[in-house]
């Protein structure tokens, strides 16, 4: 279709990424839905004909360039939106962490989101008004005891869409991320979810208010989407007040 907007989402298999491709694809949008689950692709691309699948590992520099050369020409060189949400987490204290483990999550979580990013960013350049958005988390309002370099890693990813707001500027692309807390999705175990609460902002949230989230993102100006809106009160007191925020975790006050 001449002039359909595109967005390509890593991680589109299932949870966040898949309710975004629904989603876009229902408006009327091309969707490149790349992941490294090919099962879960394949049950995605019953869905509709406006889904593109590709089989992509983030972490397979070579895949992530051909991955956005094959989507390009389906899109004619253009980009009008990116998700980069592919994701894994980890929990357990940090100094029992097998290495080869916090290597991963840094290779999938940051490098891979960079990687992403990078490759896209031609397609991006080329289309007015495009926007390169993150899936990065919480846990990058304050790090999580307990998944010390999951959220290192999501830090990362809220720092590098800061800077790319400010240095894509001029060229047309925006940038910003979504903060999600607690998402119902293939990430959360059946104990997680039932020790969860049932209000406020650490209430599960249903996956579909996230891409609703990526949709509102790329219609508006927002440089951070907090999901549910009630977390950037925390943000606003983890930066006025660190060292309270810190006290109140470590009494294992709920904050
Ligand atoms: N579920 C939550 O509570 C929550 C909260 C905040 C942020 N997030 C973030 O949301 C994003 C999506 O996670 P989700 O909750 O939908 O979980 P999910 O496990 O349902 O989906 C993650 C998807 O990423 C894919 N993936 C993992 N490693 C990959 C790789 N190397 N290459 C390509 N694809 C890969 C998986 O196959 C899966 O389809 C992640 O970045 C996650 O960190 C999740």
């Amino acid at each position: 279709m001449p002039d359909q907007p595109s967005i390509f989402i890593t991680g589109a298999a299932s949870g966040i990424g898949r309710a975004a491709a629904m989603l876009f694809a229902e408006r009327g949008w091309l969707v490149g839905a790349a992941d490294r689950d090919e099962a879960g692709l394949a049950a995605l691309a019953g869905q509709s004909d406006a889904i593109v699948t590709l089989t992509l590992d983030v972490a397979n520099r070579d895949a992530v360039i051909g991955a956005f050369a094959t989507f390009g020409e389906h899109t004619g060189g253009k980009l009008d939106c990116l998700l980069s949400n592919a994701g894994i987490d980890a929990k357990g204290p940090f100094g029992d962490m097998a290495w080869d483990r916090v290597r991963q999550l840094v290779e999938v979580n940051l490098l891979g989101a960079m990687s992403v990013i990078h490759a896209a960013l031609p397609l991006l350049r080329a289309t007015p008004n495009s926007l390169c958005l993150s899936t990065a988390s919480a846990s990058a309002i304050f790090g999580v005891g307990g998944m010390a370099v999951y959220s290192a890693t999501k830090h990362g990813v809220r720092g590098l869409t800061e800077a790319l707001s400010v240095e894509l500027a001029g060229s047309g692309v925006r940038a910003a991320d979504l903060l999600p807390g607690i998402v119902d999705t293939g990430m959360l175990s059946a104990a997680d979810k039932a020790a969860l609460p049932t209000e406020g902002m650490w209430r599960v949230m249903p996956a579909e208010a996230v891409a609703q989230a990526a949709w509102e993102a790329y219609h508006g100006d927002a440089l951070h989407w907090f999901i549910p809106p009630e977390l950037a009160e925390l943000d606003r007191q983890s930066t006025a007040a660190p060292e309270a925020v810190r006290d109140a975790l470590v009494a294992g006050k709920m904050i």
